[in-house]
C-alpha cells in the first residue's frame, strides 16, 4: 500500500474532470486518477454536438442564452433548477469559444463560422458540432491542453471507496489496476467526474466503462442520491447491437417511419416532428413498435437516403459506417433501422440546495458531468446539453476551489486512523469474496440488467416497478455472497478484471436499487419517467427532487428537495 499526497484529487479522465484538472493545476498539485486512459473516457462518445446560442445559424440569428435556458427547463418538464440552467446558458458561447481557442476542429458554415444544426426540444438550431464525432474532438483537445499544462495523470486506477473524516472528505482508495497495489490518494478536495452508470441496463449507448463508480462510491460515504428515476431512453439506437444514432441525423433531416409508411411523428409533435425532445420520441418509437406498426416487430426506419451522399459523408460520416459494420445498411441507400434505449442518466450524485453548484453534503467532495445531478436536466436532458455541462461545471468547480483556498483539513493521526479502517475493510472484503461460495458476479450482473430494462424501461407501471426493487433486494443479498478468486495478494490483482468487475457491480447494484425505488416512489410522468398507472404530471405533489439515502437499519429512505423555480413557470409541455 501506497499514499500520494495532492491538494486535489479528480477521479475521471471525461470531459468533466480534464477541465476541472486543467483550471486547478494552474495553482495546485492536481492527480487525475481515471481506470481508463483519458482519451478513451466515454466523452468521446458523444455524437451530435454542444449547444450554446452563438446566432451563427441563419435560422437562429435571434438566439440568445435565455432562450436556451428557456428550452432546457421546458425539455426538462420544469423539473430542473432554474438558476443552474440559467448559469450554463450565459456560460455557454464562453465554454464553445475556449474550446475554438484550444484548437477543436468545429464543423464551419461557409462563411467561416462554427456551424450549428436544429436538436431536439431546441427552439433554434444552437447545436455546435464537430461533423458526429463532437465528444471525440473535444476530448482530445482538452487532452492536449492537459499535457500540456502538466497535469498529473493516473491511468488506469479503480477508485474504491472515499474516505473521510468528520464528515470531510480527506481522500481515496484506489486500485492500481497494473500492479495490483491498493493506493491512497490523500487530498482535502475531491471531484467525482466519474460519468454515468448507464450499464446498470441490460443494453446502453454507454461504453462498457461506465458502471457509476463516483456514484456508488459517494452513495457508501453517505450522499444521497438525486432523481434517479430520470433515465434517458435515447429514440435512435441501431437494431442489433444497441449502437447511438445520434440526434444530429434528425437533426440533418432525417425522417422516422413506421411500417405503413408514416411519418408518425408528425401526429405526435405537429409543429417539432422529429426534433421532440428524446423522451417523447422514445414512446412515439417504442408505442410504434408495441402496438404492431415496427418493422420485425423491433424497429422503426430512420431515413436519410434523401439527404444525400455529399452530406451523409460530410456531417454524418461516423453513424453511416457504424450502420454498414453493424448493421449491413449504408444510409445512403437504406433507411436505418432504430429504436429506444437507455442512453443517459439525469440523475446521480446529490448536490447541495444552498452553497455553490457541484458541491455535496460531504464537505470537500463535489461531483461534476453525468455522475452529478447538479440539476440542469430535470427530467429529461436536452440532446447537445451534456457535453455543455461537462465543460462548464468542470472549469466552475475548479475556478470556484481556487477562490475558496484550501479548506482546513482534520488531524494527520485522524486522517491516518481513517485510512488504515478503510484499508481493513477492503482487504476483508477481498478476504470474504475470496471465501464465498455464492454466485459469480457476472451472474448477478445479468439479473441486474434483466429486471431493469424488463421492468423500468420507456413505460412503468407499479407492479413492474415492485418486481424490480425485489429482485434488486434478492440481488443485494447474493452480492453479499458473491464469488471470487484469488484477490488478496498485489499479484493476485494485477490487471484482474474479474475483481474490476465486481468492484464495478457493488456500484452498479446500489444505483440499480436507488433508481428502482425511486421510479416506484414518484406517482406521476415527468419527462422521461413515464407511468401508465399515473400519466399525468402532477406539481402539487411532486415537483421536487428526490433524494435517496440508505438509512441506518440499511435500507432505502426518500428524502426530498424542493425544485429551484425562477422566471419560466411550470406549464403543461407542447411541441
Ligand atoms: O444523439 C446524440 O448525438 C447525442 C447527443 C447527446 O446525448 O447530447
Amino acid at each position: 500500500m501506497s499514499v500520494k499526497e495532492f491538494d486535489a484529487l479528480i477521479v475521471g479522465g471525461g470531459l468533466s474532470g480534464l477541465r476541472a484538472g486543467l483550471e486547478l493545476s494552474k495553482k495546485w498539485k492536481v492527480a487525475l486518477v481515471s481506470k481508463v486512459v483519458p482519451v478513451r473516457s466515454h466523452s468521446g462518445a458523444a455524437q451530435g454536438g454542444i449547444n450554446a446560442a452563438l446566432g451563427n445559424h441563419p435560422d437562429g440569428e435571434e438566439d440568445n442564452p435565455v432562450k436556451h435556458a428557456f428550452d432546457t427547463v421546458k425539455g426538462s418538464d420544469y423539473l430542473a433548477d432554474q438558476d443552474v440552467v440559467m448559469f450554463m446558458t450565459k456560460e455557454a458561447p464562453k465554454i464553445v469559444v475556449e474550446f475554438e481557442s484550444m484548437g477543436a476542429p468545429f464543423s464551419r458554415f461557409e462563411d467561416g463560422k462554427i456551424a450549428q444544426r436544429p436538436f431536439g426540444g431546441a427552439g433554434s438550431p444552437r447545436t455546435c458540432y464537430a461533423a458526429d464525432r463532437t465528444g471525440h474532438a473535444l476530448l482530445h483537445t482538452l487532452y492536449e491542453q492537459c499535457v500540456r499544462q502538466g497535469v498529473t495523470f493516473c491511468d488506469e486506477f479503480f477508485l474504491i471507496d472515499l474516505i473521510s473524516v468528520d464528515k470531510q472528505v480527506t481522500g481515496a482508495l484506489t486500485l492500481d489496476m497494473t500492479t495490483g497495489e491498493l493506493v491512497i490518494f490523500r487530498a482535502p478536495y475531491v471531484i467525482l467526474a466519474t460519468g454515468g452508470f448507464g450499464r446498470i441496463f441490460e443494453a446502453s449507448t454507454n461504453a462498457i466503462i461506465c458502471t457509476g463508480d463516483g456514484v456508488g462510491a459517494a452513495f457508501r460515504a453517505n450522499v444521497p442520491m438525486q432523481d434517479c428515476e430520470f433515465v434517458q431512453f435515447h429514440p435512435t439506437c441501431l437494431y442489433g447491437s444497441g449502437i447511438l444514432m445520434s440526434e444530429g441525423a434528425r437533426g440533418e433531416g432525417g425522417l422516422l417511419f413506421n411500417n405503413q409508411k408514416e411519418r408518425f411523428m408528425l401526429k405526435i409533435a405537429p409543429e417539432a416532428k422529429e426534433l421532440a425532445p428524446r423522451d417523447i420520441v422514445a414512446r412515439a418509437i417504442t408505442t410504434e413498435i408495441n402496438e404492431g406498426r415496427g418493422f420485425e416487430n423491433a424497429y422503426v426506419h430512420l431515413d436519410l437516403t434523401h439527404l444525400g451522399a455529399e452530406r451523409i459523408k460530410e456531417r454524418l460520416p461516423g453513424i453511416r459506417d457504424i450502420a454498414i459494420d453493424f448493421a449491413g445498411v449504408d444510409s445512403i441507400e437504406k433507411p436505418v433501422p432504430v429504436h429506444a434505449g437507455h442512453h443517459y442518466s439525469m440523475g446521480g450524485i446529490g448536490t447541495k440546495y444552498e452553497g455553490d453548484f457541484c458541491e455535496t453534503s460531504l464537505n470537500g467532495l463535489w461531483a461534476v458531468g453525468e455522475n452529478a445531478c447538479v440539476s440542469v436536466h430535470g427530467a429529461n436532458r436536452l440532446g447537445g446539453n451534456s457535453l455543455l455541462e461537462t465543460a462548464v461545471f468542470g472549469r466552475y468547480v475548479g475556478r470556484k476551489m481556487l477562490e475558496r483556498g484550501l479548506p482546513s483539513r482534520p488531524s494527520q493521526e485522524k486522517i491516518i486512523a481513517a485510512e488504515k479502517s478503510m484499508l481493513d475493510k477492503i482487504q476483508s472484503l477481498f478476504k470474504k469474496w475470496e471465501a464465498n461460495s455464492g454466485k459469480k458476479p457476472v451472474e448477478i450482473r445479468e439479473a441486474m440488467g434483466e429486471t431493469l430494462s424488463r421492468n423500468a424501461f420507456v413505460f412503468r407501471t407499479e407492479s413492474e416497478l415492485q418486481l424490480a426493487v425485489d429482485d434488486l433486494k434478492s440481488l443485494q443479498k447474493e452480492f453479499e455472497n458473491v464469488q471470487l478468486s484469488k484477490i488478496t495478494s498485489s499479484a493476485d490483482r494485477k490487471f484482474n478484471y474479474g475483481l474490476i468487475r465486481t468492484l464495478e457491480l457493488r456500484n452498479m447494484i446500489d444505483i440499480a436499487e436507488v433508481t428502482a425505488f425511486a421510479s416506484l416512489w414518484r406517482k406521476e410522468s415527468r419527462g422521461a419517467h413515464f407511468r401508465t398507472d399515473y400519466p399525468t404530471r402532477n406539481d402539487e405533489e411532486y415537483l421536487v427532487h428526490s433524494m435517496v439515502i440508505r438509512n441506518d437499519t440499511g435500507d432505502l429512505e426518500m428524502l426530498t428537495k424542493p425544485v429551484k423555480l425562477g422566471i419560466f413557470e411550470p406549464k403543461p409541455r407542447e411541441y
